[in-house]
């Protein structure tokens, strides 16, 4: 197909553009970027054009694109709508809510939220904030500010899309004009966000401004070479790395790749693409009386998510059944507070009704990945990454549960099998130069990046200090990669570890305490520029972390409580503070 980058609508006659759509069409990249500087040269030198446009380009106008990101996917998204704003001749300005100052929102004309929700319908954590500057009092006006929002979130949360919602909300009540609706979408968002990006931006872009803008993008960098496609990986270790005595399991899995390992930093996460259990398959599938059916039982283990209970379920498989019983929960207001604790095959068990397989295929969205933190430096392991998985096992309303990705794992996957993988890079949770000081917190398998982080400053034998903090169940049985920190305590790559065993003593244990217990050295490595990382549980060891290092601060240097947390509100915004949280 022959390309015309030259729009019909430029301020050329026809013959002009077609004589241009000759050139410019087949030019090469370099070509172009030669042409383009040779152009702006002439404006800028003084040089008078031969041919003088119709209508004179006039600035781009400008649009800003905020997001509220903690894995990634609305940054991603606000990159997409900046190449396509870019494209229809405005001028994007993409904006991290972790570096948002409200005042760029006040004087924003046209204006663009991504935002996904994240711990119990909380903002992402680098987003708080901004977040909570942009709620409360001193927010300022935005009267006249046109606006639309994407929320990004996950149906099995109760709290389905509530930051998006809530932003989408505040924007208007301050006087901004929505001019998109807003769109709440879940794990598989990629199609309608797509399409919410298309109509968004051409709601946005004012009449003609593609053919009368020129607007030449010299600063955007050449695509990371980092490949995020996924690929296929060879399990060549696969080991409890609790003892048999633990009652938890928890896998450590070093996957090597054919083609090489993808370009990973520190940090980064990767997607793993799991299976269903083919006994929990089966057995929802008789409670449907489709036990027969072959392929819906294949969709269903490779494709389907077919425990997730989400509000949208219960309402959809009232719709398609007009089961009474399910109605009357949705009416009386006490859907939300059945599904807690509960996965489809409790709706179908416990509210049977004849069933075709798409009405039961209707009631589940597809299986999406579960992110898994890297344990590993390239530096070290060459072509491999290693991976820290706890197997999810827990008992609720009378059944035994099995989280699907961590089982698959522990449960399915042996040495020698194969699992497919996609790079989920975090540059957000990266190491900071090698003289520098870092802190890490990871109890549980929330340890695991730490074990990449310290690989990497070993191979890179960089000079700054590392000290660890963990914590788990036991000493004996649950001390996860034990060995490991041994050997980096010996040879230096870790300079100092704390451990905290909460089920050893009488009085629970936990990573907080030692925070508290050594703030004085705490305090002291911060002050002297170290960085902070925490990683793990989000629902109550992130917030207890927090919270101990506030009251650190406050001791140690005798702050009044507002001032301790001020000192850690600075290290956020110093990125010396940061969060890899689930
Ligand atoms: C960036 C990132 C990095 C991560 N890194 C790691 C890592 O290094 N190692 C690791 O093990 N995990 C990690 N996780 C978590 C991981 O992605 C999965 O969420 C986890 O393994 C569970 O997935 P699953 O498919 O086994 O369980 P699912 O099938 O997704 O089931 C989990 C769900 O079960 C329910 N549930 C769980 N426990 C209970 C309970 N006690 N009572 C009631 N309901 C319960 C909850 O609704 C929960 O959301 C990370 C997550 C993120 C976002
Ligand atoms: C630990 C955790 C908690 C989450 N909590 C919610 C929630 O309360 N409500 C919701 O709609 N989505 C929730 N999500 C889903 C995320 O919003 C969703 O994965 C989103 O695509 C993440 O976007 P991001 O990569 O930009 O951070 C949660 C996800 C995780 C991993």
């Amino acid at each position: 197909m022959e390309m015309s980058p030259i729009p019909k609508t430029a301020p050329f006659a026809d013959e002009e553009i077609d004589l241009l759509n000759r050139v410019v069409g087949t030019a090469t990249p370099v070509q172009r970027a030669w042409l383009a500087g040779f152009l702006a040269g002439l404006d800028a030198s003084g040089a008078t054009p031969a041919v003088h446009p119709a209508a004179p380009a006039r600035p781009a106008e400008p649009l800003t694109i905020v997001f509220a990101s903690e894995s990634g996917n609305s940054e991603k998204l606000a990159g997409d709508i900046a190449k396509s704003a870019r494209k229809n001749g405005l001028k994007p300005t993409v904006i991290d809510m972790a570096d948002l100052d409200l005042a760029a929102l006040a004087s924003a004309k046209k204006l663009v939220f991504i935002a996904a929700t994240w711990g119990e319908g909380d903002p992402p954590a680098r987003a708080v904030r901004a977040y909570n500057e942009l709620m409360g009092e001193g927010a300022p006006r935005l009267d006249g500010v046109e606006f639309g929002v994407l929320a990004l979130g996950d149906t099995a949360y109760a709290e389905f899309c509530l930051v998006g919602k809530k932003i989408d909300e505040r924007l208007a009540a301050l006087g901004g004009k929505r001019v998109v609706d807003r769109v709440d979408l879940d794990l598989d968002f990629a199609e309608p966000a797509a399409r919410w990006i298309g109509d968004a931006v051409k709601v946005l872009t004012p009449p003609n401004a593609g053919g009368r803008v020129i607007e030449v993008d010299f600063g955007s960098k050449p695509t990371a070479p980092a490949s995020t496609d996924i690929i296929e990986a060879e399990i060549t270790e696969h080991v409890d790395l609790n003892s048999s005595r633990s009652d938890k399991e928890t896998i450590h899995l070093a996957l090597s790749f054919e083609n090489g390992a993808p370009a990973y930093e520190p940090g980064d996460s990767l997607d793993l693409y799991a299976e269903n259990d083919p006994a929990y398959v089966d057995e929802l599938l008789k409670l449907a009386g489709l036990a027969g059916d072959e392929k819906l039982r294949s969709d269903f283990i490779k494709s389907r998510d077919v425990t997730t209970l989400s509000l949208r379920t219960v309402e959809t498989y009232a719709e398609k059944t007009g089961h009474q019983y399910v109605k009357a929960l949705i009416a009386d207001g006490q859907a939300r507070e059945w599904i807690a604790g509960r996965q489809l095959i409790d709706l179908i068990a416990n509210f049977p009704i004849t069933l075709d397989a798409e009405k039961l295929r209707a009631l589940t969205r597809p299986l999406a990945p579960r992110a898994y933190s890297i344990a590993s430096s390239r530096r070290e392991v060459g072509d491999e990454a290693h991976l820290l998985i706890s197997a999810v096992r827990y008992d609720s309303h009378g059944r035994a549960r099995k989280g699907v990705a961590s089982n698959y794992v522990a449960e399915r996957l042996r040495k020698g099998g194969r699992v497919r993988v996609k790079l989920k890079p975090n540059k957000h949770f990266a190491l900071p130069a090698p003289d520098k000081d870092i802190i890490m917190v990871g109890p549980g398998t929330g340890v695991a990046p730490f074990r990449a982080f310290v690989q990497e400053r070993r191979a890179t034998e960089a000079s700054g200090r590392s000290w660890l903090f963990f914590g788990d169940r036991t000493f004996t049985h649950d001390f996860l990669y034990q060995l490991d920190w041994q050997e980096a305590l010996k040879d230096g790559a870790l300079t100092r570890m704390d451990v905290a065993f909460s089920r050893d003593t009488p009085e629970k244990i936990y990573v907080q305490h030692k925070l508290w217990d050594r703030r004085a050295e705490l305090v002291e490595w911060l002050d002297g520029g170290a960085t902070f990382y925490v990683c793990g549980d989000a629902k109550a060891m992130a917030k207890d972390v927090r919270a101990a290092l506030v009251r650190a601060f406050a001791d140690v240097k005798s702050l009044t409580p507002e001032a301790a947390e001020q000192a850690v509100v600075t290290l956020e915004r110093e990125k010396r503070y940061l969060q890899d949280t689930y």
